[in-house]
């Protein structure tokens, strides 16, 4: 039997793909290479390219594979390219799940491990948000992940579906022992960016507001290491081997950092200069975002081990390092 990764070349789906693999499971990934990059898919792993929205191609993996359940990271998950075009994120991400949970439905393949977002609350009620908080997502990207929650949910009560959604709050860090990590074009996210700064690839890194309602001024969020996620999507399919009911996740690390603390953090695990600038607020971005996730660790038993910034930073730093052109520049290119 096969754990099926939909978006295993992605950055966390590629993660996923080298811990079920270290677990000794077989896996086969599904990819359309559009964001993801086919060098990250583990060699170990049977790979399709192709696209989930393409019911023959994801009707063929089904009918040539045993596939037991599904972990789904497929998506595009850029909040601001989702405002521009709200219209790519309804495709790829809510229409590729609905053919994904027909695919999965007709095969009698009932269990899925999904990839949502913090964006699904928007600016949040209170923090540490809990699960149990109103949604209310303030980006097209947000609102696509919480279609594809509620899809899930309505096939669960018809069909049986089983389902774990695991709410991500800023995933970042990379593999320890440093085979793949973060590789976005264009790269948006604060930690890769900190990071190709400190390679001297940018000559600064432009704060987005130092006008918030926290103590220095700048955004604070709750950094979760990328394998410490993984940790929880395994548990999760653990959890529905076993039986256990549908449910919904927040994954984080319960604890705050500002974008200039980050930034210092960095500087100190560098011992370079990065240069940073302040620039204007970026449209959308609430101010605070922190995860409960006592009820992951309640429920799946999840205990994150490398949630320090700093083990965070590091990990990041040595792909960054050696990889200063991600996949495409080759080691120590
Ligand atoms: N930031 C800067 N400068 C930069 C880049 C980012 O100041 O050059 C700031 C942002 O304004 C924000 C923080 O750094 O305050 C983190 O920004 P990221 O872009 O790294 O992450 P986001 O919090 O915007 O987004 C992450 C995920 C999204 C997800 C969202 C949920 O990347 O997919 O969390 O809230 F939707």
């Amino acid at each position: 039997m096969s754990i099926l990764v939909l978006g295993g070349a992605g950055y966390i789906g590629s993660h996923a793909v080298y811990q079920l693999i270290d677990q000794k499971h077989h896996v086969v990934v599904i990819d359309n290479a559009e964001t993801g990059h086919s060098q990250a898919v583990h060699p170990d792993a049977t790979f399709y390219q192709g696209d989930i929205r393409e019911k023959e191609f994801l009707e063929n993996v089904f009918n040539k594979e045993d596939i037991e359940a599904v972990l789904h990271f497929s998506a595009n998950s850029l909040v601001g390219e989702s405002m521009q075009e709200p219209l790519k994120y309804f495709s790829n991400n809510v229409h590729g799940t609905q053919v994904l949970l027909e695919t999965m439905k007709a095969h009698n393949v009932d269990k899925i491990v999904f990839s949502s977002t913090a964006a699904t609350y928007g600016e949040p009620e209170a923090v540490p948000i809990t699960e149990d908080m109103r949604t209310n997502p303030e980006s097209a990207y947000g609102e696509t992940k919480l279609a594809m929650e509620k899809m899930m949910k309505w096939c669960a009560l018809a069909y049986g579906l089983k389902y774990v959604s695991l709410r991500y709050f800023n995933v970042a860090g990379a593999r320890r022992t440093g085979e793949i990590g973060e590789d976005h074009q264009p790269e948006t996210h604060l930690i890769p960016i900190v990071l190709q700064t400190a390679l001297e690839q940018r000559e600064a890194i432009t704060i987005f507001g130092e006008d918030y309602d926290t103590e220095d001024g700048t955004c604070i969020r709750d950094y979760i290491h990328v394998e410490d996620l993984i940790d929880a999507h395994l548990l999760a399919l653990s959890y529905l081997e076993n039986g256990g009911e549908s449910e919904i996740f927040n994954l984080g690390s319960n604890q705050g950092f500002s974008v200039k603390q980050i930034i210092d953090t960095a500087r100190k695990v560098t011992g370079k200069p990065i240069p940073a600038v302040p620039g204007e607020r970026r449209p959308g971005d609430p101010s605070v975002l922190i995860a409960s996730a006592e009820k992951a660790k309640r429920i799946l038993g999840w205990q994150p081990s490398r949630t320090s910034i700093e083990t965070i930073i590091e990990d990041a730093w040595n792909w960054h390092r050696n990889h200063p052109h991600g996949y495409d520049g080759g080691v120590g290119a």
